[in-house]
């Protein structure tokens, strides 16, 4: 069933640094939730809880890849290289967007591609999940299995790759920066949104 969902966003909350979009009008209750931003911002944590309090099926598509692929991103970064992870990206993308009314976590680059970015977006409301340069380091340092981050100086590497990715995460309905929330608040605040 098709119903028509208003969704009255406030304006910006500068007491948890949330910013959303004022009035904007969402179609369809059956809409996806997805889940868009940077590594280390808290999609896979975040959307896990989220997808647990909406009682929806929970996708994160790197493990569609993993899946898909047999093996970690990591390997298929090292033995195939980025291009062909992007090509299994743009097909979980496709895949994943069929589906109706669950939780999607998007991989940190998923949405510089135009065409992932609209099928995901005609499929549901897109949540980009934002922090700092600073943040991001912490919280993914020491981790070897985000290949991009695997360099010598992965702070440099994050602040190019968000002023790069910047257009495009600014593409999502609405943002929540994340960096002085806790996992359960950040799914309180886009809860909130939604009732
Ligand atoms: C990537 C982010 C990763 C994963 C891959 C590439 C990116 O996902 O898709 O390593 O380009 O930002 P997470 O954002 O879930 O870490």
């Amino acid at each position: 069933m098709v119903l028509d969902w208003v969704l009255m966003f406030s304006q910006y909350d500068r007491s948890n640094n949330i910013r959303f979009y004022k009035n904007r009008t969402v179609t369809n209750f059956m809409n996806n939730i997805i889940l868009v931003g940077f590594m280390g911002t808290g999609k896979s944590v975040v959307g896990k809880e989220l997808a647990k309090k909406l009682n929806r099926d929970f996708v994160e598509l790197d493990d569609m890849i993993e899946t898909r692929e047999k093996m970690p991103i990591k390997d298929i970064f090292e033995k195939k290289g980025e291009p062909y992870f992007r090509l299994a990206e743009k097909e979980v993308v496709k895949k994943a967007s069929s589906r109706k009314n669950i939780v999607i976590s998007a991989g940190g680059g998923a949405i510089v591609d135009e065409e992932n970015f609209r099928e995901l977006k005609n499929s549901g409301i897109i949540i980009c999940l934002k922090a700092s340069p600073e943040t991001i380091l912490k919280r993914t340092k020491g981790l070897k299995t985000r290949p991009l981050l695997n360099v010598q100086d992965p702070k440099k590497q994050i602040e190019e790759l968000l002023k790069k990715r910047k257009p495009y995460y600014d593409k999502a309905d609405f943002s929540i920066e994340t960096d002085n929330l806790r996992v359960e608040q950040v799914v309180e605040e886009i809860l909130k949104s939604f009732t």
